[in-house]
């Protein structure tokens, strides 16, 4: 069949350069590495970026509670999330930051596109003032009464228990959380992005592609309540791109936040001089662009992301996929609450690809809450991984080098049941390719279960016992291995460790286009038992580190 090879730009959320990265965090990360992993195997040229989102006043808080320069926390920090996410095989092009000279350059191309196309405005506005700290404060910086329930402690911008949407200027009797004190209201002028104005290029955006029914209804719903100008602009103090031409004005950490996407790539063109940045981003690009990130942050690109690429004569994305938050063992991930797992804690005892294989049978297309069940977790991936997969590598493996030195039969023991799993080629393809991970995963188990059921049923070893009839046996184990190796094929985007780990064993490499083709003849080498079973003892370190953390 005749395929056409795809160019695609992939990227996950920028994560913020202000603390370390959760097993939370990594459900996207996992899951965009997923995706291209199989797309990559499919033929499809497939970059695939994040970077740190380093700008905005949190970032500028928490480096002054630090005492350290935020240009050298932010430093420090990319470097970690960069090492947290190859170490977890998230296979990134280019790991960079927005706080670059390539995201400075565009953000100011764009802005200036923006202005001359006539999409930016000034007004005054009337904001919250900390004179303690000299600072306007953030509707998160800001803790006051709910104006409508009357709940204490409400953030500036809505409340969490009655929902209700306000500004910070309606809050009673309001704290700035970074002193404490009664902030003054203050005057000062802002710049607006118009994005009313593209009110019907977003429908029609919305309209064409294939955006996730939920997050379509949530968009409808914005559009029903009508967009409104955005404040693209903050007061000094910020840790961010100075506006030019104007005295102390930066832009806002979500305007340079996006744009890091395209700075991200131009990097990577900086380094890669085949890749060309026009050919991605120009109005008549035939490249992909795909995005992938949380619920949470739906509105700054079905919205605001596309309005500004248009509003600039750049090329619109061609979808976002959407995913749900993470929760363990039912509970919301917060430091406080002991339920968060740094990346690093879990890297310390077990393999990453335990977690990819458990978030693969969570994931899909919805955009549902995830729980990571640590119990569930550990009876998984050893029911799954290792009772099922692995165990067809290692229980099949060791007549063929005890009596053959390793080589597999020339023939196929059963071509009709290779036929049967190669089939599912199509079927397990199409759940990658939709995102639909949990379907595969189960497609694929049920796979692992009749391989290992036609070996328990041709029962090898007794065939194996009589001495005329151990060619008989090899075929019947080498068989097991040609099964073991169709499941790693179809496995091997989601278990990057396990699938290196059997390219070796089975001393090939594991491509799609090889399926049809088993290893006949072929050498195989030992199996080595490196990959244990989770043990409970394992989990309740992690969680001891986790609670210790961060108390
Ligand atoms: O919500 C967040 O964590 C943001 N740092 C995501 C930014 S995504 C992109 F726009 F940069
Ligand atoms: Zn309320």
């Amino acid at each position: 069949m005749f395929m056409t090879t795809k160019k695609m730009l992939v990227t996950c959320a920028l994560p913020y350069a202000n603390g370390s990265l959760h097993i939370g965090h990594m459900l996207e990360h996992i899951q965009a590495d997923i995706w291209v992993r199989y797309q990559r195997m499919k033929g499809n040229h497939v970059y695939f970026i994040c970077a740190d989102d380093a700008h905005g006043t949190a970032i500028m808080l928490k480096s002054q509670k630090l005492n350290i320069a935020p240009e050298k926390m932010i430093a420090q920090m990319q470097k970690e999330h960069k090492k947290d996410c190859y170490e977890f095989g998230i296979s990134y092009d280019n790991y960079y930051s927005t706080h670059s000279e390539e995201t400075r350059e565009l953000l100011n191309n764009i802005y200036f596109r923006l202005k001359k196309n006539g999409f930016i405005t000034s007004k005054y506005i009337y904001q919250l003032y900390d004179s303690e700290k000299n600072i306007f404060l953030p509707d998160r910086f800001i803790k006051g009464v709910c104006p409508k329930c009357k709940a204490l402690e409400q953030y500036g911008d809505n409340c969490e228990i009655c929902g209700a949407i306000y500004t910070s200027l309606d809050l009673i009797n309001p704290k700035s959380v970074i002193s404490g004190k009664s902030p003054i209201i203050r005057k000062s002028k802002h710049l607006f992005f118009d994005l009313p104005a593209f009110t019907d290029t977003l429908h029609i955006w919305i309209r064409s592609g294939s955006i996730q029914k939920e997050v379509a209804n949530k968009i409808e719903e914005w559009f029903k309540l009508g967009l409104k100008q955005w404040d693209i602009s903050r007061d000094a103090p910020y840790f961010g791109f100075k506006i030019p031409n104007t005295s102390e004005k930066y832009f806002y950490v979500w305007m340079d936040a996006t744009i890091g996407y395209m700075g991200t790539f131009k990097n990577l063109c900086k380094k890669n001089k085949n890749i060309s940045f026009k050919d991605f981003w120009d109005l008549n690009s035939k490249a992909e662009l795909y995005h992938f990130i949380g619920k949470d942050i739906i509105y700054f690109h079905s919205l605001f992301w596309p309005a500004i690429l248009s509003g600039s004569q750049f090329r619109k994305p061609t979808n976002i996929f959407v995913h749900g938050h993470v929760t363990i063992n039912g509970s919301k991930i917060s430091k406080s609450r002991g339920t968060c797992i740094d990346v690093s804690t879990y890297l310390s005892y077990l393999n990453p690809d335990y977690l990819r294989y458990y978030y693969a049978t969570k994931l899909s297309s919805h955009i549902n809450d995830i729980d990571l069940n640590l119990s569930d977790f550990t009876t998984k991936v050893n029911a799954d991984l290792i009772n099922k997969v692995l165990n067809l590598a290692s229980r099949n493996s060791g007549f063929i080098h005890q009596y053959y030195g390793g080589q597999l039969a020339n023939t196929l023991e059963n071509p009709v049941l290779y036929d049967m799993f190669i089939k599912y080629k199509h079927s397990i393809g199409e759940l990658f390719q939709k995102r639909e991970f949990n379907y595969a995963m189960r497609k694929i188990m049920k796979l692992a279960d009749e391989a290992n059921f036609y070996i328990d049923k041709s029962a090898p070893w007794i065939i194996a016992k009589n001495k005329n009839r151990k060619k008989e046996a090899l075929s019947i184990y080498s068989m097991g291995i040609q099964l073991f190796r169709i499941i790693m094929i179809y496995l091997k985007p989601v278990l990057p460790t396990l699938a290196k780990y059997s390219e070796n064993f089975l001393n090939t490499h594991l491509t799609w286009d090889s399926l049809s083709a088993p290893l006949l003849n072929h050498r195989i080498n030992k199996f080595k038992i490196i990959f244990l079973r989770i043990n409970p003892d394992q989990i309740s370190s992690i969680e001891n580190k986790s609670n210790n953390l961060n108390s």
